[in-house]
């Protein structure tokens, strides 16, 4: 069928959540790249114990606290830092293919995203990039890959479930929309394997730039 809406993850996706790395290595010389990967690895984590726990906090709350673990477990006194840090994390780059990407897709586009309302309209906002709708998990009060965030998306959206064109650079979100039944493009630009969480994406593509190729041939 053809993608007739595009629907987006946002961190890691359109935005570089490592970009945050040259605060943390300001904030702490010789350990940015270590805090930053340990931090966005802990606030996924605890997006998916706190789903499973039935216990939501907003991402901005998962982000701090994700942040105040990392920090404690590498032995780096946040203090002050934590503001900045925080702060960094309304001023993500995007990726460098992303605008002129975006520009080629004349189709309606959405975000959907684990963010909440607080983090993800700032950082929108902030990147000047532009999307029909800006869909949060916030108002679900459960996060990714939980099957009625995507339907979130079906039902703001109004087109059929296979014209959606799903796209994350995050293979387990993939995963998620893939079995809710999105057609998924995954961005894999680490040249990664592919999670084995029992569905495949049905396309994955090196950069957002490809996606034009794919969804408008
Ligand atoms: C999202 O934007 C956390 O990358 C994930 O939903």
């Amino acid at each position: 069928m053809r993608v007739e809406a595009l629907v987006f993850d946002a961190y890691g996706t359109l935005y570089d959540v490592h970009s945050v790395m040259r605060r943390c290595e300001a904030c702490f010389p010789g350990k940015g790249a270590a805090l930053s990967q340990l931090w966005r690895a802990k606030q996924l984590e605890y997006t998916w114990q706190r789903s499973l726990m039935q216990r939501y906090a907003p991402f901005s709350t998962v982000t701090r606290e994700a942040l105040r673990y990392s920090s404690a477990a590498l032995g780096l006194p946040l203090a002050d830092h934590e503001r900045s840090l925080m702060d960094a994390y309304l001023h993500l780059a995007p990726f460098p293919e992303v605008p002129a990407a975006l520009e080629r897709l004349a189709l309606k586009r959405a975000i959907l995203s684990n963010g909440s309302p607080d983090m993800l309209e700032p950082l929108v906002r902030n990147s000047g990039l532009r999307f029909d709708a800006v869909l949060s998990v916030d108002e679900l009060r459960v996060y990714k890959p939980a099957p009625q965030v995507y339907e979130l998306a079906l039902r703001r959206l109004g087109v059929a479930k296979e014209a959606i064109g799903f796209v994350s650079s995050n293979c387990w979100d993939a995963a998620g929309a893939k079995s809710f039944g999105f057609t998924v493009f995954w961005i894999n630009r680490a040249n990664a394997p592919v999670d084995g969480l029992g569905v495949a994406p049905d396309r994955q593509i090196a950069h957002l730039g490809e996606l034009a190729d794919e969804v408008l041939r």
